[in-house]
C-alpha cells in the first residue's frame, strides 16, 4: 500500500469511527447509527412549523367517539410511517386536546407536549428505513381555529353535530399527524355517534354497525391524501348512496335533498371529458346548511358545502379540485395558485360550455378587477394572501395565457397530461412551467415573468 493509500484508508477508518460514536452514518440505510430527534416542522415558506420531519406517514387508522351534546371527541389514532432518518423522537402535530398514552412498535413511548407539538421517544431509536407503527390516545373538545385570514376552520360544531375542515390547518384539531401537504396517506376512519345521526368521511364507507344507542360508521380512502383534505361531518343527515354511469360510488349527506346533489355525475362526466380519468375511488358532497363558514372545501373525494356556497359553479370548482389539488397536490402552500386557478379555469369552461360565456370574457372581467393584481399569484406576501383573489383569478389568468400561447390542442392536452404526470403525488410551480414548456416545446419566459410572478397588471390583457 503507497503511503497515500494508507492514509486515505486511515482517514476512512477515522470517519467510520466517529459515525460510529456520534450516530452519524450519513444517511442511507442508517444501519446501527444512534438515532436524532426529526425535526418539529417541515419549513413551509408559510406555516414552518406544519408537519415533521423524519418519517412518512403511510397509513392513519383513526378510531374515534364522539358525543354532540358535550362536544367531547375520544379517540386512537395508529399511525403507520416509515423513517426516513434514524430517529430518537419524533414529532405529531395536535391542538387542543390531551394526548393519554403512546406506543411505538407496542412499546410505550414518552410524551411530551408543546402547544401545537406532541413529541413522542420511543423505547428504542427507530432506524432508516424502519417502517414502524405508533398508537396514540387522546380525548378532549375540539376547537375552531381562525386561520391567517380570518376564515374559521378546524372543528366547527353545530347544533347536533359538527363538521371538520383542514384548510390549511385544521386538521389537527382532530388528530395527531404530519399535517402538511407533502405527506400524504391513505386512511380509515372509524366513527361511533349516538344512533340518528350520521358520519361521512372521505372515500368509500366500508361498515355501518349498530350497537345499543350508537351507530358506528366506517370509511376508507384508499388512495393517498393530504391531511387538510380529510373530513368529519356528523348530524342528523340525510345520506344517500348511488353510482355514475361508469359506476363510481356517489355519497351525499344533506339536510334535505337539494337537487343539485343530483347533477354530480353528469358535471363529473364533464370533467372526466376535459380533465381526463377521475383519481379516485368515489365522489360525492356534504352540504350542511347549519354551517356558516362562508366558504366550500374540496375534502377528498366527496366536497363539503356550507350555507351558502352549494351552487353548479362551485361544486364544479370543487371537483375539479379532485384532479388538481387533491391528487396533484401542492408541494408547500406556495403552491397554493395551482390549486386554485384550474378550480377557477374550470367555473371559466363550465360557462364557456353551459352558460356561453367565453373563457375570454372571464378573463377580462378578472383583468379588470383591481384587486386580482394585489400580489403575484404564485409569491403570496403572507400566509393571510394564500387564499386571496390573486390566487384564484390572476392564477386562472395564467391558464388562459397558456391557452393563447399553445393553441387548444396543446392546452386540453396539458389540463390531461398535468395530473396524469403528478398523479396522486406533489407538484411545484417549477415543475408546472417546466411541464408546460415541454409540452408548448417553446420558453414561455415572459408569460410566467408578466403573469405568474410579476408586479401589477401589465398594461394591455395581450401582453
Ligand atoms: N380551497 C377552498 C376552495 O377554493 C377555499 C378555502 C377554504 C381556502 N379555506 C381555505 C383556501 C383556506 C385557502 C386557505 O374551494
Ligand atoms: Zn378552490
Amino acid at each position: 500500500m503507497d503511503p497515500s493509500r494508507r492514509s486515505r484508508a486511515l482517514a476512512a477508518v477515522a470517519l467510520l469511527l466517529v459515525a460510529a460514536l456520534t450516530g452519524c452514518t450519513g444517511g442511507e440505510g442508517g444501519g446501527t447509527g444512534r438515532g436524532k430527534p426529526g425535526a418539529a416542522g417541515l419549513g413551509d415558506p408559510y406555516f414552518p412549523e406544519l408537519g415533521n420531519g423524519g418519517y412518512d406517514v403511510r397509513h392513519y387508522a383513526l378510531t374515534l367517539a364522539y358525543e354532540p351534546g358535550t362536544g367531547r371527541l375520544t379517540g386512537t389514532a395508529d399511525i403507520t410511517a416509515r423513517a426516513t432518518q434514524a430517529l430518537s423522537a419524533f414529532n405529531l402535530d395536535l391542538t387542543g386536546l390531551t394526548v393519554h398514552s403512546a406506543t411505538v412498535d407496542g412499546e410505550p413511548a414518552a410524551v411530551r407536549r408543546d402547544d401545537a407539538e406532541v413529541t413522542l421517544r420511543p423505547g428504542a431509536d427507530l432506524k432508516t428505513g424502519d417502517t414502524f407503527r405508533t398508537v396514540i390516545r387522546y380525548s378532549g373538545t375540539p376547537v375552531a381555529l381562525t386561520d391567517a385570514e380570518g376564515a374559521r376552520e378546524g372543528w366547527l360544531r353545530t347544533a347536533d353535530g359538527a363538521v371538520a375542515l383542514g384548510e390549511p390547518t385544521g386538521s389537527m384539531t382532530w388528530f395527531p399527524g404530519n399535517h402538511h401537504p407533502s405527506d400524504k396517506a391513505t386512511y380509515a376512519v372509524t366513527v361511533t355517534v349516538p344512533e340518528g345521526l350520521k358520519a361521512i368521511s372521505n372515500g368509500e364507507l366500508t361498515a355501518t354497525r349498530p350497537s345499543g344507542d350508537r351507530t358506528t360508521f366506517t370509511w376508507r380512502s384508499t388512495e393517498p391524501m393530504a391531511s387538510y383534505l380529510a373530513t368529519l361531518a356528523i348530524g342528523r343527515y340525510e345520506t344517500k348512496t348511488s353510482r355514475t354511469p361508469s359506476g363510481i360510488p356517489v355519497h351525499t349527506a344533506a339536510r334535505g335533498n337539494p337537487p343539485l346533489l343530483g347533477r354530480i355525475p353528469e358535471l363529473l362526466a364533464w370533467e372526466v371529458e376535459n380533465f381526463g380519468p377521475y383519481p379516485f375511488s368515489s365522489t360525492g358532497a356534504i352540504v350542511d346548511p347549519l354551517i356558516d363558514v362562508q366558504y366550500a372545501l374540496e375534502t377528498q373525494s366527496r366536497p363539503f358545502f356550507d350555507k351558502n356556497t352549494f351552487n353548479a359553479s362551485t361544486l364544479v370548482h370543487e371537483l375539479a379540485h379532485q384532479w388538481y389539488g387533491n391528487s396533484v397536490s401542492p408541494e408547500s402552500w406556495r403552491d397554493m395558485w395551482l390549486n386554485e386557478s384550474f378550480a377557477t379555469y374550470a367555473e371559466w369552461l363550465y360557462a364557456e360550455d353551459f352558460g356561453d360565456k367565453p373563457a375570454q370574457e372571464s378573463f377580462d372581467e378578472a383583468f379588470a378587477d383591481d384587486e386580482n393584481w394585489a400580489f403575484p399569484p404564485a409569491e403570496p406576501p403572507t400566509a393571510a394572501d394564500i387564499s386571496a383573489p390573486p390566487v384564484y383569478y390572476r392564477g386562472a389568468m395564467v391558464l388562459h395565457k397558456v391557452r393563447q400561447a399553445v393553441g387548444e390542442d396543446t392546452f386540453f392536452g396539458i389540463l390531461q397530461g398535468w395530473p396524469e404526470r403528478y398523479r396522486h403525488a406533489n407538484a411545484s410551480t417549477e415543475d408546472f412551467t417546466e411541464y408546460v414548456e415541454e409540452q408548448a416545446g417553446e420558453d414561455l419566459t415572459t408569460l410566467w415573468d408578466t403573469y405568474l410572478y410579476g408586479e401589477g397588471r401589465p398594461t394591455e390583457p395581450s401582453a
